[in-house]
């Protein structure tokens, strides 16, 4: 049974204020579904201090564990500071720092060797999904961007088709289905069928509470990575509801 996760990236907003919106979301008893913020890494200590329901992660880490990297932060860093996943890969960091599939793998492997779990991210660009394979340009991702050894606890991939992410525009739920079993049969074939059967797979893009319910009742959609709607707990926390509520798969 894979248990279903409802994961914020509040990308870089937010400040100390910001925090009340943390202790509004309803992540407390009675949630089916794991709760994750990550906030921009000045919160991560004061978030994770604050809200002990709900899990703390970084959005990057360095695939290095110390040393001279002006500006950046390890994942150990990351995990003393109270985080527990790393989001690695968003298509940002790949679009704005030229992130590639192989660093994005090394510092998978560094998040893991940290004890954190990583949330990698995959997705095409509208134009690779008008003018190429989208199913092979996912494919790709997935080889490159996860190193050997995954397991269920240590990594959990976000598909987010970049044309949808802050665009309010979201593929049709076909196609989301198309891509999460073409990912959970990915997984299955590279890590096994008990691995790929286990490991959480997260819808990201325009996730709101208006289209939240359609989405997570889609097969495989195991949860979503929300950016603009985690901002608020008004909007987080609907969608949380509608995850606690989705139908389980076995
Ligand atoms: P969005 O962002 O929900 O604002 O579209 C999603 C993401 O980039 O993770």
């Amino acid at each position: 049974m894979r248990r279903k996760l409802a994961a914020g990236n509040w990308k870089m907003n937010g400040t100390k204020a910001s925090l009340a919106e943390l202790s509004a979301i309803p992540a407390a008893a009675g949630n089916s579904a794991e709760v994750l913020i990550c906030p921009p890494a000045t919160l991560i200590a004061l978030a994770a201090d604050s809200t002990p329901n709900i899990a703390i992660g970084g959005q990057d880490c360095h695939a290095a564990p110390s040393g001279a990297h002006t500006g950046d932060l390890s994942a150990a860093q990351l995990a003393d500071a109270g985080a527990s996943y790393v989001i690695l890969g968003h298509s940002e960091r790949r679009a704005d720092h030229g992130e590639t599939d192989t660093q994005v793998r090394d510092k998978t492997r560094a998040a893991w060797e940290s004890g954190l779990t990583a949330v990698v991210c995959v997705g095409e660009t509208l134009e690779e999904r008008e003018h190429a394979n989208t199913l092979e340009i996912i494919g790709g991702q997935l080889a490159g961007s996860i190193p050997d050894g995954a397991t269920a606890h240590r990594l959990v991939v976000a598909y987010e088709p970049v044309w949808a992410i802050g665009t309010g525009k979201v593929p049709t739920m076909d196609q989301i289905a198309e891509v999460h079993g073409f990912i959970r049969a990915r997984l299955e074939r590279r890590f096994g069928a008990g691995v790929g059967r286990s490991t959480r797979i997260l819808y990201g893009g325009s996730v709101k509470p208006s289209n939240a319910v359609e989405i997570f009742a889609v097969p495989n959609v195991d949860g979503a990575l929300v950016g603009g709607a985690s901002l608020k707990a008004a909007d987080f926390g609907p969608i949380i509801e509608a995850l606690n509520t989705a139908p389980m798969e076995a």
